[in-house]
């Protein structure tokens, strides 16, 4: 990681927290549950909670949250709470028509059923039979009745019809899971970083074609690399407007030079959020206004 040390702010900081376990996050399930009924059922049973104070619905809490009844019976997802911020940037409302590129397992595809109050169309996609079970298997115990499931790979997604917003998740280096897997505290290799940058400069192109003209497209990794980052996202601004997410949360601006290779100022539109800033994984996220 010590290649960002110059992008990172507080890096001393940045480098304590990334060495410390991750806090484990739910999401209250509003579709089943409301959020002071759940916080009550949590204190009586003896669990402790910290409310995220950039959203009503995240909890981070200090047991392990899957092995609760609450979990089984979907009244609330273990959801990382950085992982929420895409769907939220997203901003789908009811009666949307939604693409969710990168779909499994579900965490995002279930928060924005939840945004659509249940109405609508999410078509989830992913390219992991595997990983399409456990999709399969959250929609279902989270009631989310508006999502339609999809096995492709996401650059042949056919193009008979458009949407009003499309999420691209995209698959990544993941460097900003070291928290959880200690193997990712040394940051990813160049190998690995070009050969993922391909894919999701891919991904990111076929998504604009999926789009309505004047839709959104949102991109997000939870990655820290400029090169899976800006760098992708820098092809697309003749393809669409960069806006700012209108969020509420400590951040940092996307970077507008890397490496001395200016990629321009629009660029600082974009939002990183590092885990010494929220207690939490790492995760980039771009959002576009679709241009003709
Ligand atoms: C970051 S994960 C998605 C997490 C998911 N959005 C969520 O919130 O639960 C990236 C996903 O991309 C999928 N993927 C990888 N290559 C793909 C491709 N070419 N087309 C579609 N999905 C792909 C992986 O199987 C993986 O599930």
């Amino acid at each position: 990681m010590e290649r960002y040390r110059n992008i990172i702010p507080e890096f001393k900081r940045f480098k304590k927290v990334i060495h410390s376990p991750q806090p484990y996050d739910i999401r209250i399930n509003t579709i089943k549950a409301n959020v002071p009924e759940i916080k009550s059922l949590l204190t009586q049973t003896g669990f402790s909670f910290e409310q995220r104070d950039w959203n009503n619905e995240f909890l981070k809490v200090d047991f392990e949250p899957g092995k609760s009844i609450l979990h089984w019976i979907g009244k609330y997802h273990v959801q990382e709470s950085v992982s929420g911020i895409p769907p939220l940037a997203l901003n789908p409302i009811p009666y949307d028509r939604v693409l969710d590129m990168c779909a499994a397992p579900g965490s995002k595809t279930s928060q924005m059923s939840v945004l659509m109050e249940n109405t609508g169309e999410i078509l989830a996609n992913d390219i992991s039979k595997n990983r399409i079970r456990s999709l399969l298997s959250n929609v279902s115990r989270l009631g989310c009745v508006n999502v339609q499931v999809l096995e492709r790979d996401g650059r042949n997604i056919p193009e008979k019809s458009k949407f009003d917003r499309v999420l691209v998740d995209a698959p990544c280096s993941a460097e900003g899971n070291a928290r959880k897997n200690n193997d990712l505290l040394n940051g990813a290799d160049t190998e690995t970083i070009t050969r993922i940058s391909e894919l999701q400069t891919s991904l990111l192109k076929k998504a604009f074609r999926l789009c309505k003209t004047g839709g959104t497209v949102v991109y997000s990794t939870c990655t820290f690399a400029p090169e899976e980052n800006e760098i992708v996202v820098s092809k697309f601004l003749n393809h669409g407007k960069l806006e700012k997410p209108d969020l509420n949360l400590p951040h940092s601006l996307g970077l507008s030079e890397w490496n001395d290779k200016k990629l321009g100022k629009e660029l600082e539109n974009c939002i990183r959020v590092y885990p010494h800033q929220l207690d939490s994984g790492g995760i980039f996220v771009a959002k576009f206004k679709k241009m003709s």
